[in-house]
């Protein structure tokens, strides 16, 4: 297997590389889990003295949920593999001196940087010549707004890439959970007959976050639910439940299967977006008893009539054989309740009722997903109610299972940890190909032009609630109703 030696973080002073990439490499060091030679490398423009920057380093990895501890041994080991560089990326001179710093070693190139400088640094590392067919490029989200500008980043890093070299993140992919989707699936045998149209009512993924957007104002109105979370996080996980079993475990043959169902999204247009989605905006409320301001009141807030939504809720169809009349409900938003995401597998109702059943407990059987907080797998299924009453009483009750519990001696890396390791193992299998991210900005563009054309607007929710009200029209018109296990 190819050695990766050099890790260069661009944009290495950034908010990401402190708070998730730096943290993520020391895991990935103290598990040795990095090759002797490898080298991380900050390059910056150098803002930072290196007291300063190695100080900050420090803190921020020890305030990570996912480092158990930093102790000094380790952190001093660590610091012999970390160099700074400061210099400009978007400059061919700068990089050729870093490339005679790090010498002849492969290098993985990872872009933290907005995705409007990715043309100049791509040309410039061109230039430079430090590519050759081992070079790896990781870039992360935004990568556009729309199908024509996610084309346009993606052809600037056509002229120095090929599409085998470039690690496209969805930090989603990373998450133990979401990777669990697939053996939940492929390697439970009960699962596999029940899995389609025949059995399965309705499916709901819920991403619901109690935080504003405080902080990232200017990008996140530019951006708004839809794109930030559904294009990606949300579809991502759409394709994982619905694809169908992959030739081999291999990174294109999974590939390949989710692309099959971003293609069979039903697309929605100015004809159906108004039946088939709900946009909302958070209003000052209060979130775990603490008031706080709406999204137009944000202190970076930069106008006060903005109707970017902050709340998306969608009702995606797939049509294809398998999921033909089975809806996906998806929500996801800011200044929710509750930080939780979870994803529910309706099944349909017997057909039979030999026993009479409470009529509160309709919903016989749920697989319920729980990816975050309390990861775990809750199955729902009917009991009979002990007792000598007359008439037998049922009731839902669900077999659970806590990741925690069960995997309790198992420490759960970050997203990071695992997609940092993918790329320098070259395993591409959770990093999105360029297809995926057209057909998902495609199906996504849809939504946004019926939006303007039918002038839909963002209703107002309170922070701390749910959602706008339309949010439960949307599945109530179906006579379906959300449903919420981590915090019923
Ligand atoms: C990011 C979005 O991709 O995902 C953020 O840009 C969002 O707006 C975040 O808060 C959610 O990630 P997680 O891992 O906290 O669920």
């Amino acid at each position: 297997m190819l050695k990766i030696c050099n890790i260069v973080i661009v944009g290495g002073e950034g908010d990401l590389a402190f708070r998730k990439l730096y943290p993520a490499l020391y895991s990935l060091h103290r598990e040795n889990l990095l090759a002797d030679c490898t080298k991380v490398v900050s390059f910056a423009r150098g803002k930072l003295g290196l007291d300063e920057f190695k100080t900050k380093m420090r803190e921020w990895t020890e305030s990570s949920d996912y480092v158990r501890e930093v102790d000094d041994a380790s952190w001093a080991s660590f610091q012999e593999r970390v160099v700074k560089f400061d210099g400009d990326a978007t400059k061919a001179e700068d990089i050729s001196k870093l490339k005679a710093e790090l010498g002849e070693d492969d290098i993985v190139f990872y872009l933290s940087t907005p995705p409007s400088i990715f043309a100049p640094i791509c040309e410039a590392m061109g230039a430079a010549g430090v590519v050759n067919d081992n070079t790896r490029l990781v870039v992360e989200k935004p990568l556009g707004t729309s199908l024509e500008s996610f084309n346009q980043i993606n052809d600037t890093l056509f002229k120095t890439y090929e599409e085998h070299q470039i690690y496209r993140i969805d930090h989603y992919l990373g998450k133990e959970t979401v990777q669990n989707l697939l053996a939940l699936r492929f390697a439970n045998i009960f699962f596999d007959p029940l899995w389609n149209r025949n059995y399965i009512d309705h499916v709901q993924i819920t991403v619901a976050e109690s935080v504003g957007v405080g902080g990232r104002w200017s990008y996140y109105d530019e951006s708004g639910a839809l794109r930030d979370m559904v294009q990606n996080h949300l579809l991502q996980l759409v394709c994982l439940v619905a694809m169908e079993f992959p030739a081999r475990n291999q990174a294109d043959d999974i590939r390949d299967e989710k692309l099959k169902v971003i293609r069979s999204l039903k697309p929605i247009t100015a004809a159906n977006v108004q039946s088939r989605t709900v946009r909302g905006q958070y209003s000052e409320g209060s979130v775990d008893q603490t008031l706080v301001p709406g999204y137009l009141q944000e202190d970076d807030a930069q106008e006060n009539t903005s109707d970017t939504e902050t709340f998306v809720a969608v009702k995606a169809e797939i049509e294809n054989n398998r999921w033909q009349g089975v809806p996906f409900y998806l929500r996801t938003g800011k200044r929710m309740a509750h930080r939780y995401s979870e994803i529910v597998i309706q099944f349909k109702p017997v057909v039979f009722k030999f026993i009479d059943v409470d009529p509160n407990a309709i919903n016989n059987n749920q697989l319920v997903i729980r990816l975050q907080p309390n990861e775990g797998i809750q199955m729902n299924m009917m009991n009979k109610v002990p007792g000598l009453s007359e008439t037998n009483r049922l009731q839902n009750v669900g077999l659970n299972l806590s990741f925690e519990e069960a995997f309790e001696e198992h420490r759960s890396p970050s997203a990071y940890e695992r997609l940092i390791l993918d790329v320098t193992r070259g395993d591409q299998t959770l990093f999105m190909r360029s297809d995926e991210l057209r057909g998902a900005w495609r199906w996504v563009d849809g939504i946004v032009n019926g939006w303007r054309e039918t002038e839909q607007r963002a209703q107002k929710y309170r922070a701390g609630a749910s959602g706008p009200d339309d949010a439960l029209g949307l599945i109530l018109q179906d006579g379906r109703k959300w449903l919420n296990f981590d915090h019923d």
